[in-house]
């Protein structure tokens, strides 16, 4: 089986919040999971580095958008490698090689009738001598009269034309700008409609938001929309007379799942072609639910414009996060910075936290109490607690080597039963029963442990003894294995002090007699008093 797992594509516009990489992770979970199983994987993502947003900061602060697109890429490259991302290739939507795939794409879209011609009227700035983008159009809403963008009214949520605002000003320049038509590039949506219905319907895996989401356009009908814009940053259209105009976002960003396959191909030699075309291929799309429609509708629907290309399996489309009750908003600066959280924190308790308290079929959130809490009560309290007592009742009684010994068999059947389970459960992106089965069996070890009493053992039947320590080992080895998709930084720490070799994904055990090496505890413990210091943090930097 090829298993195909395309990771959502953050905006290069500004550093990442925690509710973004909580929407992501579940991506890196299954990857893992699936390259352990001995599955071939590809793992691929990019920094979305086109789009308005970047083109405003750009303004903002006098400096191109390449530039701003690379300090947040390079910014997000370096969360990505210390929380552990395993993407085997995570590319930017600026790079030359996506701009080729993407106009490719496009003229071949053109060819099979998906993509459509058609004349627009749109605002153009006869002071600046140019269309607007939608966001740079400013008037009053239509529907509540509020100040508002072109794309969508912030006060009571509507999505806008800019045609649509009063008093309609140019952003730029503050002039009342004119209409005028021009040429554009429509994808047909419509067309694809009954494709796209008996594709939902027969789909399996999907989260609950996805097929509700989807299913509500379907009902309401699609429509044909823009695949081009008047942009100065983004993809060129291929096209004579089609001078400054962009491929946009929505045709453009998505089409990076095949660039990057792709790139990735030519990198590395192998095909990518069997990730895509061939029979048994499963392929994962992971994001937040603000992007279901652009994966459960748009991308089907190029990919059938095209043909012959594999369709998505499972929409593991994450609900949002929420901090200390509120929203995050990136403007007033009511979020945890991933950079200032992975630079305090172990990033094994950060992906316990998203995974365990993620918000997986409905908003969860995140509170600073919960996160030391889970990570001094769950992962260092049940985990690495049990590792811990484990291995250094070993070290004091026999000598730091595995002692010999026999396997309880009912732990054993309980640790094969979890590799099923827990396996079935990440295949259908259900993480966070996955994890919870895994700790689950890891307070009934902590358990097994109190109720052996092998301190008492020792002394009175030491053989007995030896085998209760082998089991615990054999339960240590077999949950580096098992939760190596979750919090591969402590399974690895496991390996080297058991001195396992690469996990693989199914029940065995590791030789006895064998010498622990550099046994430490897996987690410190977090002082509570970092409870009050963060959220008087938090509070003194909101704006
Ligand atoms: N950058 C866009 C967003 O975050 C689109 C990313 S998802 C894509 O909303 F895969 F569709 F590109
Ligand atoms: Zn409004």
């Amino acid at each position: 089986m090829s298993i195909f797992i395309g990771g959502a594509w953050p905006y290069a516009n500004g550093s990442l919040h925690l509710g973004r990489v909580a929407s992501m992770i579940p991506g890196d979970v299954i990857a893992r999971y699936f390259r352990i199983k001995g599955e071939e994987v590809l793992y691929v993502s990019g920094s979305d580095c086109h789009g308005t947003p970047i083109s405003i900061q750009a303004n903002k602060e006098g400096i191109s958008p390449k530039m701003i697109a690379d300090r947040y890429h390079n910014e997000f490259i370096d969360c990505f490698r210390k929380i552990g991302f395993s993407y085997d290739l995570y590319t930017r939507t600026d790079a030359p090689f996506h701009h080729e795939v993407v106009q490719e794409l496009f003229n071949q879209l053109i060819d099979s009738g998906a993509l459509y011609k058609k004349a627009v009227e749109q605002t153009y700035c006869n002071a600046c001598e140019r269309f607007l983008p939608d966001r740079y159009v400013e008037g009053n809403c239509p529907h509540c009269g509020s100040v508002a963008r072109g794309d969508q009214c912030d006060t009571c949520s509507t999505l806008l034309d800019p045609l649509e605002l009063h008093q309609r000003k140019c952003k730029l320049c503050n002039e009342t700008p004119s209409c005028r038509f021009s040429d554009h590039y429509f994808l047909a949506l419509s067309k694809f409609q009954n494709e796209l219905e008996f594709f939902v319907e027969k789909s399996t895996g999907w989260r609950e938001n996805a097929i509700r989401l989807t299913k509500r356009y379907l009902e309401e009908g699609l429509q044909d929309r823009a695949a081009t814009r008047d942009l100065d940053w983004g993809v060129d259209v291929p096209l004579a007379g089609f001078e400054g105009k962009k491929i946009y976002v929505w045709v453009e960003a998505v089409s990076g799942y095949l660039s990057a396959s792709k790139q990735w191909a030519k990198q590395s030699g192998e095909s990518w072609e069997k990730f895509w075309i061939k029979e048994g291929v499963k392929a994962y799309y992971i994001h937040g639910k603000d992007n279901v429609p652009f994966h459960t509708l748009i991308w089907p629907a190029i990919l059938l414009g095209i043909g012959n290309l594999h369709l998505p399996d499972q929409i593991v489309s994450g609900e949002f996060l929420t901090l200390e009750g509120r929203k995050f908003s990136t403007s007033r600066n009511w979020a945890v910075w991933v950079p200032y959280i992975l630079d305090r924190y172990e990033p094994d308790s950060v992906r316990y936290f998203l995974i365990a308290n993620g918000p997986e079929n409905r908003d969860t959130d995140f509170s600073w109490r919960e996160f030391i809490y889970s990570h001094n009560g769950e992962l260092l309290g049940a985990y690495g607690n049990f590792v811990n007592r484990s291995l250094v009742f070993i070290e004091k009684f026999f000598d730091g080597r595995v002692p010999n010994g026999v396997m309880e068999i009912q732990i054993k059947l309980q640790i094969e039963e979890l590799y099923t389970i827990c396996g079935s459960l990440i295949e259908k992106g259900r993480l966070k029963e996955a994890l919870e089965t895994v700790f689950a069996f890891i307070r009934s070890c902590n358990k097994y442990f109190d109720e052996q009493k092998p301190w008492i053992q020792i002394k009175e039947d030491a053989e007995f003894c030896g085998s209760i320590l082998y089991t615990c080992v054999q339960i240590i080895a077999n949950l580096s294995t098992l939760l190596e998709p979750f919090v591969p930084f402590s399974c690895k720490k496991i390996r080297s002090f058991l001195s396992l070799d690469e996990p693989a994904w199914g029940y065995f055990e590791s030789q006895a007699s064998i010498e622990l090496t550099q046994v430490e505890v897996l987690f410190q413990r977090i002082d509570v008093s970092q409870i009050e210091y963060e959220i008087k943090r938090l509070t003194a930097i909101e704006k």
